[in-house]
């Protein structure tokens, strides 16, 4: 059924529900007989000279097929002492990091991918997957992007946190997660449907023909995600994850970017900015040194940058000694779950399964060379078809990267992590594969 325009300033419930009534070709009389009201009192609902019930706004939003439209005109209209909510316009986007660097390639990419899924795409929704490593700046660059356009989305912004990878034990429900979109968009709590189903119609309802972007932060699979995509073409919806959620691509048609650590340079130019240490004078060879042993990681190089900042090395060549005699103890000891490299890894380690945990264990960490399906079925001691699934398994969480087909190497920083895990001596994969080409 055609959608009555919630964006008006006034919600008027009385003035929504004659219109949805007339819309059907109910008269006042049979809908009161539907609602069990009388007619009179229905009259002055509808002229505004009486307030609805709550059951009574959601009776008539089922009978008239309102999809929650009648609900949310209640709720707006402040009846029973609920705070008034404006049901036009939310902005809730935590703010940019500061010192953001470099990523112009990446942001293009962003922008022309959304132009051209604009031309593409007839009745759905805009939708872009920024997946990558753990600590590599996909919630950062999607942040950018969506202040850099926030004057685009003139109907508001939506920003949740699904915490796919985090301390939180389980990812965010996706019941939790509409109804938080359903309050910013000015429900009230007590109008908010039950079930899920209920309540991805009035979301999508609410959101319909309106130009919004949703930024669905730290997603843990596609099926939490579905549930939040609005059907709409007005509206572009960023999703980042640690895992690959190829589902969305395929059968949702989301385009895909994902994000690889900083360049060289533009680590290095993050350490210069994000210290409060005039880096100038320092040897730009010893730049190099630091942010390598980040492996160009942003967390890790901010990391870095802090230590540096409070002044207990007396030169970049002191810290790169410390930092080379423990290199995760460094990037994990600001007192600081979220500011630890060690921390945010194992979030991606505890989610794996148990036999791709030990995978990982064991082949990353003396991944400095690459790996065939064949040398990780010789390593884990498993079939080849084994070994392949769990290859594929931690290349889906990004915690291996593919060099060409059926190779993969591991960052050195998670390698350096599996070591810490593992009780594989040292140089044995070398042995074991007898794989020959250094990866940098
Ligand atoms: N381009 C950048 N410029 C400056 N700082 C950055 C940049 N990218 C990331 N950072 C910083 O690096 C840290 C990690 O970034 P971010 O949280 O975006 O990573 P993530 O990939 O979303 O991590 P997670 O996998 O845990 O979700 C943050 O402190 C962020 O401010
Ligand atoms: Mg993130």
């Amino acid at each position: 059924m055609q959608q009555v325009d919630s964006r008006t300033e006034e919600v008027h419930f009385g003035g929504k529900l004659r219109l949805y009534r007339t819309k059907l070709g109910l008269s006042l009389g049979e809908l009161a007989k539907l609602v069990h009201y009388s007619k009179g009192y229905l009259s002055r609902i509808e002229t505004g000279e009486k307030n609805a019930s709550k059951g009574l706004a959601v009776r008539c939003d089922e009978i008239l097929q309102a999809e929650g439209e009648l609900i949310l005109a209640y709720s707006a209209s402040g009846v029973g002492r609920r705070p008034r909510k404006k049901a036009t316009s939310p902005i809730q986007l935590p703010p940019t990091a500061r010192h953001f660097t470099g990523r112009q390639r990446e942001l293009s990419h962003v922008d022309l991918d959304v132009q051209k899924q604009c031309a593409d795409r007839a009745g759905t929704a805009r939708i872009m997957v920024i997946d990558g490593a753990p600590g590599v700046g996909k919630t950062t660059l999607a942040l950018q992007w969506a202040h850099r356009h926030a004057a685009e989305f003139t109907d508001g912004i939506l920003f949740q946190d699904l915490h796919g990878h985090g301390p939180e034990k389980e990812p965010l429900g996706t019941h939790d997660a509409l109804a938080g979109f359903l309050h910013l968009l000015g429900v009230a709590p007590d109008a908010v449907p039950v079930t899920v189903r209920e309540r991805a119609a009035m979301y999508r309802n609410l959101v319909s023909r309106r130009r919004m972007l949703m930024v669905l932060d730290n997603a843990a699979t596609a099926d939490q995600v579905r549930s939040l995509l609005p059907d709409t073409p007005d509206c572009t919806v960023l999703v980042t994850s640690r895992n690959r959620l190829g589902g969305l691509v395929a059968r949702d048609g989301a385009s895909r970017l994902t994000l690889e650590p900083l360049s060289p340079d533009e680590a290095a130019t993050l350490l210069r900015h994000a210290s409060t240490r005039d880096l100038r004078d320092e040897n730009p060879e010893a730049l190099r040194h630091v942010v390598r042993l980040c492996g160009h990681l942003p967390l890790a190089v901010r990391i870095a940058a802090e230590h540096y900042s409070t002044g207990q090395y007396s030169s970049l060549a002191e810290m790169i000694t410390v930092m080379e005699s423990n290199l995760l103890e460094f990037l994990s000891c600001l007192h600081d779950p979220a500011s630890s490299v060690r921390t945010a890894f194992s979030w991606s380690y505890q989610a794996l399964d148990e036999g791709v945990a030990h995978a990982f264990q064991v082949m990353c960490a003396h991944l400095h060379k690459e790996i065939t399906p064949r040398d990780a079925a010789r390593l884990l001691g498993v079939p080849a078809g084994v070994a392949t699934q769990r290859l594929d398994a931690l290349y889906q969480a990004n915690l291996l990267v593919p060099t060409e087909p059926g190779r993969y190497r591991c960052n050195s920083l998670l390698a350096a992590y599996a070591g810490e895990l593992s009780d594989v001596p040292a140089g044995s994969l070398s042995c074991i594969c007898g794989c020959n080409r250094e990866v940098s």
